[in-house]
């Protein structure tokens, strides 16, 4: 308890999966939080059950895909908590999947507009209000795909996902000078929408469960805490890191 107190924090991908458990978890551990996503009714509900349990949130619905919702996100932080602290840019898609002959430029392009232009965007304007307050913490949400593991069909996404470990290298030596900490987290299979999505039978399921060590895949509760280590203080000295969380996938070859 206790480990976000007085910091204020923007948390994207909010309304669903592992950006709604980390937003009530970061609210639990004390921070007040900028909740974004495009589903409003479904951040309402989110500040809603934050407030019950005696926390601060507000909703700020919108596409990550526009520059000017991010400025949007930074500036309700600013003016209504006072500051700007930590940034978990985790909203995603699958994208355009499927055989690579058969994805479109446009599917392509849209993919990395939602995944890693958009991460681009929000820490253009994160890292302005971050220094200005003396540093904070960037956190995005990449994946194993891509990086130490590959599946067919998903070029779009592994391209986005693996651009955005590039994007926090650069951010981390541009703006430790500054003390902005940026670092990505790379989940195994998480129980969320997209999971289901992406794995719509049994079989799916029991094949990507039986990639990771621990036989099964997270809960979004699971990749919520990481993200807390890696926003807190307690990462203090951690910056420019891939941060597998993945259940042991990619070291497993049974
Ligand atoms: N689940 C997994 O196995 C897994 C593994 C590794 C990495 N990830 C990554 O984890 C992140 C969260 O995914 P999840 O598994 O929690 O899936 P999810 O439950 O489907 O959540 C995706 C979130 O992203 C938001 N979003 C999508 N497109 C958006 C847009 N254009 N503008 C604003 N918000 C947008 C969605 O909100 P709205 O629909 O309300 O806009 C939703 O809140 C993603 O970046 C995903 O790639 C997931």
């Amino acid at each position: 308890m206790n480990r976000l107190i007085d910091k204020v924090a923007i948390v994207t991908g909010a309304s669903a999966g592992i950006g709604r458990a980390t937003a009530r978890l970061f609210a639990e551990e004390g921070a007040r939080v900028v909740v974004g996503a495009r589903r409003r009714s479904e951040l309402e509900a989110l500040v809603d059950e934050i407030e019950a349990a005696g926390g601060k949130a507000i909703a700020v619905a919108g596409d990550v895909r526009s520059e000017d919702y991010h400025k949007l996100l930074v500036s309700t932080a600013v003016e209504r908590f006072g500051r700007l602290d930590i940034a978990f840019n985790n909203a995603g898609t699958l994208g355009e999947a499927g055989p690579s002959t058969g994805v479109s430029e446009a599917g392509f392009a849209e993919t990395l507009a939602i995944n890693l232009t958009s991460a681009f965007l929000a820490a253009k304007h994160q890292v302005a209000a971050m220094a200005d307050n003396g540093g904070g913490s960037i956190v995005f949400t990449s994946t194993f795909v891509g990086y130490s593991f590959a599946f067919p069909g998903m070029a779009a996404y592994a391209a986005s996902k693996s651009g955005l470990i590039g994007l926090t290298q650069a951010l981390a030596a541009e703006y430790g000078p500054k003390n902005v900490r940026v670092n990505a987290i790379l989940p195994g299979a998480v129980d969320t929408d997209m999971y289901r999505e992406a794995n719509d039978t049994a079989e799916k399921q029991a094949f990507v469960t039986a990639l990771h060590a621990l036989k099964r895949v997270a809960a979004p509760e699971e990749i919520a805490r990481s993200v807390l280590y890696l926003a807190s203080d307690d990462a203090s000295f951690v910056s420019g890191t891939a941060a597998l969380v993945d259940g042991g996938a990619s070291i497993t070859r049974t």
